[in-house]
């Protein structure tokens, strides 16, 4: 240290150090620090003014100064960056004094969406029909005349393809109308094999559009195709259906219908579940809620499936989602279901 201490520029170091210090010591804002960093530390500060000078030195004394001049340097640098440090705590305790926060007031809750009541039913049709071994087959959304109409026995021009109203987007292309188009594509697919799959999804309609219709809804079609199928495996699966959708004691019934591509044709009606079957507004006074279209599936349509209708046989349902929640939640409106009315949607948490 001695040694140091003879040297004049060992001196004016260590002079620098305390007096840098002081002034650092003294300082209260973030400015002023900066001033101070860029007058000792800067490319132009004082010490760098100091060891620039180090090369003119006699090569005996270069490395004494120069390993005071990084000493000094390090101690500059570690106490400014703790004077920043602190002052930035001071300021920070400062701003927190004046505005205090609770930390015990409850936070913003986050809103959670929900499950679209749709996709509620939806997922519970599947788990029902799951449980009776019914696989998922998804078919398309736009489909052609051919399988819509044609391979469903409705040749152009049939008369049946009123009960459709149809969106075409060309001559040979519609939206489809409902998912039974799928039965044939599912037939295709699985040919020869024995087929049990429902396949939901979205069907459009051209129709007007009221508390019972929309033009945009889902459908839910099932299809069953084995040898030895018959009407009574239709009526167990869609009593089943039904029970396990609206509850056990639920009564229902099959009335004869028509459809061009079942034979025979039926439609499955329940028991209002407003008045218990006693005969309401809702149920038009009959007593019987209509739930779903069905049939077993008719020998042409099997045969467009590639299934021998003599070895084969089919049957075939088709329901409506919203319908069905219409009904089991008492909802009076379809067009609740696609208005996007977060006091409707809320509802089904
Ligand atoms: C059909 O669409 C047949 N494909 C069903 C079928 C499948 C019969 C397999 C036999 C064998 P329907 O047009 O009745 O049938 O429609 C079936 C269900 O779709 C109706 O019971 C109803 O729940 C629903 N649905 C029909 N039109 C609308 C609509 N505009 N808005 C909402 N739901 C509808």
């Amino acid at each position: 240290m001695a040694e140091h201490d003879e040297n004049p520029l060992v001196v004016a170091l260590q002079t620098l150090r305390t007096e840098a210090l002081a002034r650092l010591g003294h300082l209260t804002d973030l400015t002023a620090l900066d001033t101070w960093r860029i007058d000792y530390l800067g490319r132009r500060g004082a010490l760098t003014q100091v060891m620039r000078g180090i090369g003119q030195l006699p090569t005996a004394q270069r490395p004494q100064v120069g390993q005071v001049s990084n000493e000094v340097k390090t101690a500059l640098e570690e106490a400014f960056e703790a004077r920043v440090a602190a002052l930035k705590q001071a300021q920070l305790a400062s701003t927190l004094a004046q505005q205090p926060i609770d930390v015990t007031l409850p936070g913003v809750p986050v809103s959670l969406g929900q499950v679209h009541p749709s996709t509620q039913t939806l997922r519970e049709i599947a788990a029902i029909f799951s449980d009776m071994g019914f696989q998922i087959f998804d078919s398309r959304e736009v489909e052609s005349d051919l399988y819509n109409f044609a391979l469903l026995n409705m040749p152009p021009y049939h008369p049946a393809r009123d009960m459709w109203d149809t969106f075409y987007i060309n001559e040979r292309v519609v939206l489809r109308t409902h998912t039974s188009p799928g039965q044939i594509r599912a037939m295709q697919a699985y040919h020869p094999e024995p087929i049990r799959v429902i396949l939901p999804g979205m069907c459009y309609r051209y129709e007007a559009i009221t508390a019972r219709s929309e033009i945009m809804f889902h459908q839910v079609e099932g299809l069953a195709v084995g040898t030895n199928i018959t009407m009574a495996d239709l009526k167990g699966v869609l009593v089943t259906f039904a029970r396990r959708m609206f509850g056990e004691d639920r009564q229902v019934r099959f009335r004869c219908s028509h459809f061009p591509f079942t034979e025979p044709s039926v439609e499955v009606d329940m028991d209002c579940l407003v008045c218990g079957g006693k005969g309401c507004a809702i149920c038009k006074y009959s007593g019987w809620l209509e739930i779903l279209g069905a049939g077993m599936v008719h020998p042409q349509v099997l045969r467009n499936g590639g299934y021998d209708p003599e070895v084969f046989s089919g049957l075939a349902f088709g329901m409506g989602p919203e319908r069905i929640t219409m009904l089991k939640y008492g909802i009076d409106d379809i067009r609740y279901f696609f208005s996007n009315d977060l006091r409707f949607l809320e509802q089904f948490g």
